[in-house]
């Protein structure tokens, strides 16, 4: 696991943007697995400046995001779909048609949650994949349990993350009690993982994460540290709290 504290999350986010760049420029067909929430926002923004500036490429690039609200329409301003557009994709040359979010409104989902992941596949599997992580230590909405799905399911939400999550809701009772999300087995297949963090919120979380003596479902990101190619990237106060 290599780790980087950077001062602060202006620079994590370039240093993040620039590890994308140099994969997409390594490989234009790369399929790339994205997270939305605020800490890859800094890195979107400078993905599209790259993109505007100096060409970076996304025309053969292929995206898969790790998880979507259940019951919330694409076109909702709280969707991950609605995010990922107003975020990045709109702003960039991608094919609409290479981007892959979860359907919150499948009608079903044990059918579907299974040809996600048989979709990333047959596109290849994920090369890089973004992740962040929550105060309690979720990646994707895989929450905290006795035991984790391994591939692409339906979740409940804790009510760390339905709290932590209200801030882009008027309520917190419009915030979803369930997602779609991919599997702890889904995120560990990709060749490549970098893991944003920042502020002091996660400081307590990354602690826990960058002692790195156990795995434990109570602590679904220190699955992590079963993958032979993970990068976390932090900032100052994610690291001193
Ligand atoms: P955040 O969410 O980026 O909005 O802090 C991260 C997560 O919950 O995985």
């Amino acid at each position: 696991m290599k780790l980087y504290v950077e001062k602060d999350y202006e620079k994590l986010s370039k240093v993040a943007a620039n590890i994308v760049r140099e994969e997409i420029e390594k490989n234009p067909n790369i399929v790339l697995g994205l997270a939305t929430g605020s800490t890859p926002e800094g890195m979107y923004r400078e993905l599209i400046k790259m993109h505007k500036g100096e060409g970076l490429d996304f025309s053969k690039v292929t995206t898969f995001n790790l998880d979507e609200y259940v019951g919330i329409d694409e076109g909702h301003p709280n969707s991950y779909h609605y995010f990922m557009k107003e975020m990045l994709f709109n702003h960039i040359n991608i094919d609409f048609k290479n981007t892959f979010i979860p359907d919150g409104k499948t009608k079903d989902p044990e059918k579907y949650c299974k040809k996600y992941d048989e979709l990333i596949e047959k596109k290849g599997g994920i090369d890089l994949q973004i992740l962040g992580i929550g105060e309690n230590g979720h990646i994707a909405f895989n929450e905290p349990d006795e035991t984790l799905n391994l591939g692409t399911s339906i979740v409940n939400l804790t009510q760390s993350t339905i709290e932590a999550n209200s801030r882009f809701f008027d309520s917190i009772d419009e915030v979803p009690k369930t997602a779609i999300t991919m599997g702890i087995g889904t995120i560990l297949k990709a060749k490549k993982i970098v893991l944003l963090a920042n502020g002091k919120k996660k400081a307590k979380v990354i602690k826990e994460l960058l002692k790195g003596e156990k795995i434990s479902t109570k602590l679904p990101a220190s699955m992590l540290l079963l993958h032979p190619n993970v990068t976390i990237i932090i900032d100052q106060e994610a690291y001193n709290g």
